[in-house]
């Protein structure tokens, strides 16, 4: 999603950095770019629809400066277009921004019937008519900010520029991350970490309602009511700081192979021998868990919940962050809530996590990036270690997510009693192994190149399971329509001919998985009610099954808390062979973004 990045300097150019962080943010996703920087007391701004490569052929060669800002849009408001994108200027003001401002068309009335004029349909020009008003009116930037947090309603993290001022950039934040990092005689502003990486590891993070000062040897943060904060100088932890795609032709690919690795490290602490699953936190006190997470994420709960009720007796409901925020959720002292993200910066997911927060329950989180803003609102939290992720498509963070999930089931049926020891040995054992597990399934590429081909120009797939099995058709299905823009649904097996059965026709693929020996056989049966009205089916499975127009791809028989990483391979892969024929932008799809910081 959008993306911002800010440097002031004594003496160094800062268009490059600014260029520079803009190209480490694009994998989250934007359809336009600007920046806009000062020089000799002039005001430039440049801005196009389209990629940061068109925005550094747009900068004149000549453009230098030492203080500047820029940003990447995925919009919201407004279409996309040049006159949309960031930074907008208003009187004295510019500035970029990430977020909502929820409240901007009131906000818009009141700055029109005071005389101010806009160009775009952006909430963000909303915002910087704002500043400027206050900014005139009080003539002080100090209480300008305040009056602004006081009156938008919203996320907003804001970059701004000061025609006035020109050796300092402004920052204000409220449910959208940013940082500030720490240089040389040279200091960066950033919504990500990542952007700024590479001149310097250390930063402030901005909390919610903070706003601050920033020039080439300062950096002075304030809280609401303009008193300065003493904040901690953070230094960056993370590992794998640089991913580049290596010998693979796409991100996705490269994380899906990656898995045979990914998986290991996230589970190694908690593998080597049973009494290591008691270094996982103690869920024995829990009457429940609830699971609240998007996407992909979300789906990694499914598979936990199937876990948890099966395995470790307790009960467990899965949420989408989006509903849940905004709903009664029965909430009490026996009720884990349990949030994960990959990003650790979804919008919902965040201020789901506040709500639980607020009423004080407790709350456990499953995320990929290390200091994250949902990382660093939690109780305690549980790491992923699936590195970077680039493509949009979420593969080696969502099998971290549910191998965790999975150490977790298995640590609470160990602790409550509830399977055998030399059971949970095995288990571990099979963990140990999950890299040779992984190979074959990773290395039959033939057989998804294969299906690919015979589905590439369908229009129509759907994917079916019963219970865990459902949950892997879900995230199977999402896996497909996002990168190859292929309609496709999933469906709980037994559920189809209740409805959605008459939109099976000749040749239509259906995909399923049977990997619960329990149940198994009645999906054979759903798959045998949509053969007989002409589908074409693909089932995963463990199991010996030969059956007349069924393309079996078969997996290693391994327990339950494993067989979920195995049975999703086919379905990742089978996705990105499909949008390769179809020639789709298979790391960065359309309209999506990796990090979603908007609701
Ligand atoms: C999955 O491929 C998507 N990129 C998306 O569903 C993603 O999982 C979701 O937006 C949640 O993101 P998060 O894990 O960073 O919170």
């Amino acid at each position: 999603m959008c993306g911002i990045v800010g440097s002031v300097s004594t003496k160094t150019n800062v268009i490059p950095i600014l260029l520079d962080g803009l190209k480490t943010l694009e994998y989250r996703g934007y359809d336009s770019a600007g920046l806009a920087y000062i020089k000799d007391g002039n005001l430039i701004i440049n801005k196009v629809k389209g990629r940061v490569k068109d925005l550094e052929n747009h900068i004149s060669k000549e453009s230098n400066s030492n203080i500047g800002i820029a940003h990447t849009r995925w919009a919201t408001h407004g279409k996309v277009n040049e006159t949309n994108a960031h930074p907008h200027n208003v009187g004295k003001i510019t500035i970029v921004h990430n977020g909502i401002i929820e409240n901007f068309s009131k906000l818009k009335h009141k700055l029109e019937e005071k005389g101010y004029e806009f160009k775009s349909e952006s909430d963000t020009e909303i915002a910087a008519g704002l500043l400027d008003y206050y900014y005139k009116k009080y003539e002080n930037i100090d209480k300008a900010i305040q009056k602004f947090m006081k009156k938008v309603d919203g996320s907003y993290a804001i970059c701004m520029l000061i025609n006035d001022n020109p050796n300092t950039i402004y920052v204000i934040k409220k449910d959208s991350p940013l940082i500030i990092g720490k240089g040389n005689n040279e200091n960066y502003i950033a919504s990500d970490v990542p952007a700024i990486l590479k001149y310097t590891k250390n930063y402030y993070i901005l909390e919610d309602y903070e706003y601050g000062k920033i020039t080439n040897n300062n950096i002075t943060i304030y809280d609401k009511e303009g008193n300065i904060l003493k904040k901690e100088l953070k230094e960056y932890q993370g590992s794998d700081l640089t991913s580049d795609k290596g010998i693979y032709e796409h991100y996705m690919l490269k994380e899906i192979i990656e898995q045979q690795t990914t998986i290991r490290k996230t589970v190694n602490p908690y593998i080597n021998n049973i009494k290591d699953l008691l270094k996982l936190p103690d869920l024995t006190k829990y009457e429940r868990i609830d699971i609240i997470a998007c996407g992909t994420a979300m789906h990694a709960g499914l598979t936990a919940k199937y876990l948890f009720e099966q395995y470790s007796n307790t009960k467990c409901e899965v949420f989408l962050a989006s509903e849940y925020r905004y709903q009664n959720n029965f909430l009490n002292n026996n009720v884990l809530s349990i949030f994960i993200s990959q990003s650790g910066e979804t919008a919902d997911t965040l201020a789901a996590l506040k709500k639980v927060k607020e009423e004080k329950y407790d709350t456990l989180g499953i995320v990929n990036v290390k200091e994250s803003s949902i990382a660093r609102a939690l109780d305690k939290v549980l790491y992923t270690e699936a590195g970077t992720e680039i493509a949009v498509a979420s593969t080696k963070a969502y099998t971290s997510q549910v191998a965790l999930l999975s150490v977790l089931a298995l640590s609470l049926a160990y602790r409550k009693k509830l399977i055998k020891e030399e059971k949970i040995n095995k288990i571990l054992e099979e963990f140990r192994s999950i890299t040779q597990i992984l190979t074959p399934i990773l290395e039959d590429t033939i057989t998804y190149e294969n299906i690919a081909k015979e589905i590439y120009e369908k229009s129509d797939i759907f994917y079916i399971g019963r219970t865990i099995d459902y949950a892997l058709a879900m995230e199977g299905s999402l896996k497909l329509k996002e990168i190859s823009y292929i309609h496709s649904e999933a469906y709980a097996a037994g559920e189809l001919k209740h409805g959605t059965i008459s939109l099976i026709t000749k040749d239509t693929p259906v995909f399923a998985s049977a990997t619960n020996k329990y149940i198994n056989a009645k999906t054979i049966s759903n798959l045998k009610e949509v053969i007989a009205r002409g589908a074409k089916c693909y089932l995963i499975t463990d199991e010996d099954i030969k059956e007349d127009n069924i393309k079996v791809i078969k997996i290693k028989k391994v327990s339950m808390f494993i067989k979920p990483l195995l049975t999703i391979i086919p379905y990742q892969l089978i996705a990105y062979y499909t949008a390769k024929l179809k020639g789709c932008d298979i790391d960065k799809p359309r309209n999506l973004a990796k990090s979603v910081t908007v609701e």
